[in-house]
């Protein structure tokens, strides 16, 4: 009763194999260049066609008398197809294929012909769009994650430090543009403050993940301060920071590289340590607001938001509380030194005192 059923299993599995093995399996990447690899014996009257098989066949390069014809090309291919001329006499009629797009998928025929025969290649290529970059930003309690510009579908999934049950329903939203990219996204509320929240977008070829942690608070009375950044493993591929979730202080694309200042801010930065963080001088209360830092090397990305408060100067009020402060404390110190004077005073007095009547035991007379 197996037999039947197992021989019909081993069938499907050899043609599915010797269909595989047919076939050259090619990865491109999204707007690079790509080569089909192709040979052929060599020999005279080189003939060569390209042809991508999709519902029908179209033409993506030919070859004959010794030179290109692209009067039948897909317009598709139009400009970005080239074959090695000086390596065609040697057998070798690859294509090379320039800003790759998702529609350049799928199943390509590689015919080549000469005066003693003819042959048949089959180049299966599969286009990828990596994950890039994934933003996280927080807006009052909602968090937002998003990527955009990957093939194939990405998934995105969230997790928290420390692990948390808190929901994170997650329905993410994924639209797909006229390039046949995906973009994804997908928010949450952060009921729990406390928590760091990631969130990792993967898709075949890899995955980012872009980490958001807790904000922090400071208040500056000094026209100078330093921002701190949450510091990850070199090396880094790019530092931004932000004011108020848009304006753009400056950015970085990478360690060795000079930060970029936006105009705005010229009067404001001072200066960037190697681990990112900020020091500003000469601010004013209109740079009160939220600083994030964003930080990225190859495989993540950490956000850390800062809300800095300036405390208003409040002139000599201030100075006079100040003082007032200062001669309460000395007063303090003062009275306490009075105390212990007294005591002191009154201990050594008790002592000379009692030392009058102390009658000291018989023992060999003083010398004179
Ligand atoms: C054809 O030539 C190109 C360019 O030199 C080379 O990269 C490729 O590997 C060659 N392909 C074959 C099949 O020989
Ligand atoms: C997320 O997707 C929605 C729906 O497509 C869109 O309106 C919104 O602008 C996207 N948000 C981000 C941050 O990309
Ligand atoms: C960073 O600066 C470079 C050069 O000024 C610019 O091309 C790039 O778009 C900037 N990146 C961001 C995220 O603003
Ligand atoms: C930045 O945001 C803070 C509140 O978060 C607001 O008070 C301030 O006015 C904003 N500053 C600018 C220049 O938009």
């Amino acid at each position: 009763m197996c037999r039947g059923k197992c021989v019909v299993v081993f069938v499907v599995l050899t043609l599915l194999w010797t269909f595989n093995k047919a076939d050259i399996q090619v990865s491109c990447v999204f707007m690079k260049s790509c080569i089909l690899p192709c040979s052929f014996p060599s020999g005279d009257e080189v003939v060569i066609h390209w042809i991508q098989r999709t519902t029908k066949d179209l033409l993506a390069h030919s070859y004959y008398y010794n030179q290109d014809q692209l009067g039948l090309q897909d317009q598709h291919f139009r400009g970005r197809t080239s074959l090695f001329q000086d390596q065609i006499s040697r057998g070798n009629a690859s294509l090379r294929l320039t800003g790759v797009e998702v529609q350049d998928q799928g199943r390509y025929k590689c015919y080549t012909s000469t005066i003693t025969g003819n042959k048949e290649l089959f180049i299966n290529l599969n286009v990828d769009a990596p994950v890039d970059k994934v933003n996280i930003q927080q807006v009052e309690n909602r968090i937002t994650c998003s990527s955009e510009g990957i093939y194939p579908q990405p998934d995105l999934t969230w997790s928290t430090s420390p692990p948390s049950d808190v929901s994170l329903e997650n329905n993410p939203t994924v639209q797909q543009t006229e390039q046949l990219l995906y973009n994804i996204n997908s928010s949450l509320i952060a009921s729990v403050t406390d928590l760091v929240y990631s969130c990792t977008v993967s898709t075949r070829t890899n995955k980012r993940t872009a980490t958001l942690f807790k904000l922090i608070s400071i208040s500056v009375s000094d026209t100078e301060t330093t921002i701190p950044c949450k510091s990850l493993n070199p090396p880094l591929t790019g530092l931004v920071w932000r004011f108020n979730h848009s304006q753009i202080i400056l950015n970085q694309t990478g360690a060795n590289v000079p930060y970029t200042v936006s105009e705005e801010w010229r009067q404001q930065v001072k200066s960037v340590s190697e681990s990112g963080s900020l020091t500003l001088k000469d601010f004013s209360s209109d740079q009160e607001g939220i600083y994030t830092c964003e930080l990225s090397n190859a495989e993540e990305t950490y956000v850390t938001n800062t809300l800095l408060r300036i405390e208003k100067s409040q002139g000599k009020g201030a100075g006079d509380w100040d003082s007032t402060h200062d001669g309460a404390i000395i007063g303090c110190v003062f009275a306490v030194l009075v105390v212990v004077l007294a005591v002191v005073g009154l201990v050594w007095y008790r002592n000379r005192h009692n030392n009058r009547d102390y009658t000291p035991p018989p023992g060999p007379p003083a010398s004179t």
